[in-house]
């Protein structure tokens, strides 16, 4: 059985989860609305992973005999500056995800929660990945510049991407 607190963290989790897809949606609907349906199409998978997350607490909850209660999730941004800013600001949202499961995993070691100790070690090395994965295109936008050519090369790029069936993701 979970401790109330951490019952109470982990469905603030699943909210911050949906956010993030809720988030990365109104990011995908930005690029669709430029054309830009390669870096629309990374924001969607990015979109499927985050609700994919928010399941996982979502079933953790219910398997340590917790109760899911879920809340108003908060509308997010739906205008950005240019392409970098999006991304710079995805990047900052995945740094503060990575301070929430922190929070959590500091939380779990303090009450001796050994289950969900376990069961946040895959959150922790997701974010190392996530947080990578925003920074490493960042860098790739600095380098093209935040118009022309580059960013259709990297818009072509982006529409390769697709989404990892959860099964296979574990
Ligand atoms: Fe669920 Fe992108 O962290």
């Amino acid at each position: 059985m979970l401790s109330k607190e951490m019952e109470k963290e982990i469905n603030i989790q699943i909210n911050k989860e949906l956010y993030s897809a809720y988030l990365y949606m109104a990011m995908a609907a930005y690029f669709d609305n430029k054309n830009l349906s390669g870096f629309a199409n990374f924001f969607q998978v990015q979109a499927q992973e985050e609700v994919f997350h928010a399941q996982k607490f979502y079933h953790y909850l219910f398997e340590r005999g917790g109760r899911v209660v879920l809340e108003a999730i908060e509308k997010p941004q739906t205008d950005f500056k240019d392409v970098k800013a999006v991304f710079q600001q995805a990047y900052e949202h995945e740094q503060y995800v990575t301070s929430r499961i922190n929070t959590l995993m500091n939380l779990a070691i303090k009450e001796s929660d050994h289950a969900s100790k376990a069961f946040l070690d895959w959150f922790i090395s997701e974010q190392v990945e996530e947080e990578a994965s925003m920074d490493s295109i960042l860098q790739k936008i600095d380098l093209v510049g935040a118009t022309g050519h580059g960013i259709l090369m990297l818009d072509a790029q982006l529409g390769q991407r697709t989404y990892t069936p959860p099964a296979s993701q574990e």
